[in-house]
């Protein structure tokens, strides 16, 4: 199976059955100075790659620092466990850090990589379905703080991507789940050939079907490319990627952002709460509404708040909406629906706390 090359800007995101062959090439071609390299790679990642990695990468000094992944390592801490090991060993702006895992994982060793000595090589090799149609792209990185998620971090773009699909053959049921519902976001708010697609080849998506995966990656990647690529300190067109996020969000700080919801779950139902709010104000029709829940339904996904919180806890996650980085006054600022790949402007619908507290009590 042929590796896809897709080339942006600032960088080149490779798509593949053993795409992860071409590290070495990629780190030569551009970390030219490198000489030792720190590979961060989350400890559910199969040995198996490891013991590639270090082969392939025998020309070089390599340091392995394993992590356990959760969201609370997503920390300043550890940010600064990391920076102290990388001092310790010596390492310059020539060197390279690879992040090897999911999204946290990406998120936590960009962030480490953007502010070790003003920013040194970074390499992204995303290993969950999530992070290979979504947080590998863009350059956002950051950590959580007891405020919010994401709170702290920045924008700076990896050297490389390598999405490599073979790391997908481990990757737990619930997490293919997680990385299709920023596929089906990515489809909903942009394009609707590719969610017409999705109705027939979402089956073969969670069955991990190579060919499919790879063409939801590809698609995928270029419609957050469309949006990031545009808008790169998400001043306005990039927040139209946050379709159902701010309840997601929500919901994760509300579940203090543990095993009982993940990210991807929670974009699930924060995508559904969306789609409601905007059918409930006659934003978007009853068809819309009903194709977008025909594919929530087909594929038994997630769309049920109350499995995670109860009527009263939503009403009382909302407060965290309030404290979402992309909201810039008291109202709560909500991307909407108008039709199958069309969202409303960010910025075009706010609303107070108490007004999404009586839609939500009319909603569920
Ligand atoms: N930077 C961005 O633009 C952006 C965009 C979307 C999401 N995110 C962030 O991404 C994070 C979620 O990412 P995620 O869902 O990948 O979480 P994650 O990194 O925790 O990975 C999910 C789970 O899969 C395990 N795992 C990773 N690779 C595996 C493999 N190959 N086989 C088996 N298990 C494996 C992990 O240990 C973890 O248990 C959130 O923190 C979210 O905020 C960032």
């Amino acid at each position: 199976m042929k590796v896809i090359r897709i080339k942006t800007k600032e960088y080149k995101i490779l798509i593949g059955k053993n795409a992860l062959n071409n590290l070495a090439i990629e780190i030569r071609k551009n970390c030219p100075k490198c000489n030792k390299i720190a590979v961060i790679i989350d400890k559910k990642v199969p040995r198996k790659f490891l013991i590639k990695i270090i082969k392939i990468l025998k020309k070089y000094k390599i340091f392995i620092i394993p992590i356990n992944s959760s969201e609370k390592i997503k920390s300043i801490r550890q940010t600064n466990l990391l920076l102290e090991k990388l001092f310790n060993l010596e390492f310059n702006r020539s060197d390279t850090i690879i992040g090897i895992g999911g999204g946290i994982t990406g998120d936590l060793t960009g962030f480490v990589a953007s502010i070790f000595k003003r920013g040194i090589n970074f390499v992204n090799i995303p290993t969950t379905l999530l992070a290979q149609v979504d947080s590998c792209i863009g350059g956002k990185t950051g950590v959580n703080t007891n405020y919010g998620k994401n709170l702290i971090g920045s924008f700076y773009h990896p050297k490389v991507v390598i999405s490599d699909i073979s790391f997908l053959n481990s990757l737990p049921y619930r997490e293919i789940i997680c990385g299709y519902a920023e596929i089906l976001k990515h489809a909903i708010i942009k394009d609707k050939k590719f969610f017409n697609w999705l109705k027939s080849n979402t089956h073969k998506i969670l069955m991990k079907d190579e060919h499919s995966i790879m063409q939801a990656i590809k698609k995928s990647s270029k419609i957050k490319l469309y949006f990031t690529e545009k808008d790169f300190k998400e001043k306005k067109i990039r927040m139209i990627l946050n379709f159902g996020h701010t309840f997601a969000h929500a919901i994760e700080a509300k579940n203090r952002y543990s095993k009982k919801i993940n990210h991807g779950e929670a974009v699930l139902v924060g995508m559904m709460i969306a789609l409601k709010i905007s059918f409930y104000k006659k934003i978007c029709t009853q068809k819309t509404f009903q194709d977008i829940n025909d594919i929530y339904k087909r594929n038994n996904l997630i769309k049920d708040l109350s499995n995670f919180l109860t009527k009263k806890e939503t009403k009382n996650s909302i407060k965290f909406m309030a404290n979402d980085k992309k909201n810039n006054d008291e109202r709560i600022s909500l991307i909407l629906l108008k039709k199958i790949g069309k969202t409303s402007e960010p910025g075009k619908f706010k609303f107070a706390q108490t007004e999404i507290k009586k839609i939500i009590d009319k909603l569920f």
